[in-house]
């Protein structure tokens, strides 16, 4: 079985209720179609009934059955109004700012999770990560003990021995431009809880990337990296974590023997954590494009209940894929 086949089998074990705000989208609608058939997950669609459906009989999918929320018609729409309000009216939210917000899909859709109406929520296929984020960072919010959000791939290399045979972790590629050591430290802990928990990787190991091995080159930013796997160690003394390693140093045995002897992880690191947005989504899209690695993801890591960003050029499989994992996470 692939490790995609293993996360929809567990989703399908968990049988969750995942919120997809985008109702009116193509790709998600024949998504939802299989995950009714299949039982990967209950979906909620959003929006105007008439329009989800006139628009799912267009593209030819079935949507018979599905729940459709349209935010407007909502019986709970202005407990959500009133709850947003409360929240945020430190920040300079007003009640007629709220009832505006709370008529867009993602904020909506961000509700329903945070009031347990959702267990999860996907978007993502015709809006930005930032759009997408925005609302699940301010209403959601962080996990306890996480200050910082990140989002991992799941990289699948053909023909690897690397990693966990050719199964890594990387992360952040996605959401926090310029971390600080702590959140660097966040990012390694949620990646090796990501590895364990989708894909299944018994033995997450964690490599600190960065330009320098062990003190072979000295910069601020090698000293912010070393300065992560520190607080990584003390927070998690039961996490195999050490840096910095050059990528080489973290993945091949070789290298990490000789330019980081006495390490237990140089050269056995599954899951990369990179020193920022920058190395990390570049880090994965070359891989992903020269290795022809297959790319899952991003999973947003470190959110108190689990809310995933699609592509916006995503197919109705990665759909499927990406509310399997948050089901599975949910
Ligand atoms: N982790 C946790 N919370 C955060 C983070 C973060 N990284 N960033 C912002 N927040 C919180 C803020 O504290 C704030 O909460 P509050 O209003 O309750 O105080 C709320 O989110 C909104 O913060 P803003 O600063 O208004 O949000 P911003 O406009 O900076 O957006 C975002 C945050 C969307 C994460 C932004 O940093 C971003 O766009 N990141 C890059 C996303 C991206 O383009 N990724 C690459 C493409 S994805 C790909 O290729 C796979």
């Amino acid at each position: 079985m692939t490790l995609l086949e293993q996360i929809r089998q567990k989703a399908q074990e968990k049988f969750k209720t995942i919120v997809l705000p985008e109702g009116t989208e193509e790709r998600t609608l024949k998504a939802v179609e299989t995950l009714v058939k299949e039982k990967i997950a209950n979906p909620i669609l959003i929006g105007e009934e008439g329009a989800v459906k006139a628009k799912a009989q267009q593209v030819g999918a079935d949507i018979g059955g599905v729940e459709i929320i349209n935010p407007a018609q909502a019986p709970f729409y202005a407990d959500f109004v009133e709850m947003f309000y409360e929240m945020r009216k430190a920040k300079g939210m007003t009640p007629e700012k709220a009832q505006q917000l709370l008529l867009d899909p993602l904020y909506f859709g961000s509700m329903m999770v945070k009031t347990g109406k959702a267990d999860g929520e996907v978007a993502g296929a015709i809006n930005t990560t930032g759009d997408v984020l925005r609302p699940a960072l301010q209403i959601i919010k962080t996990a306890p003990g996480m200050s910082a959000v990140s989002g991992a791939f799941i990289m699948i290399v053909p023909n690897c021995e690397l990693g966990d045979n050719g199964i890594m972790v990387f992360a952040d590629c996605a959401v926090t431009p310029n971390p600080t050591a702590e959140q660097l430290a966040e990012f390694a802990f949620a990646s090796a809880e990501t590895a364990r928990s989708l894909c299944g990787i018994k033995e997450p190991v964690v490599g600190m990337l960065s330009f320098s091995t062990k003190g072979s080159a000295s910069h601020e930013l090698v000293d912010k990296v070393i300065k992560a796997t520190e607080i990584a160690k003390s927070r998690w003394p039961e996490l195999p974590i050490d840096g910095e390693f050059q990528a080489d140093a973290a993945l091949v045995a070789k290298v990490g023997q000789s330019k980081a002897p006495g390490s237990a992880a140089a050269g056995k690191c599954n899951v990369l954590v990179f020193p920022d947005l920058q190395a990390g989504n570049i880090g994965y899209k070359l891989v992903q494009r020269l290795a022809k690695a297959e790319a899952i993801g991003p999973i947003l890591q470190g959110m108190a209940k689990p809310v995933n960003d699609l592509s916006r050029g995503c197919s109705v499989e990665d759909v499927i894929n990406v509310v399997a994992m948050t089901a599975v996470r949910a």
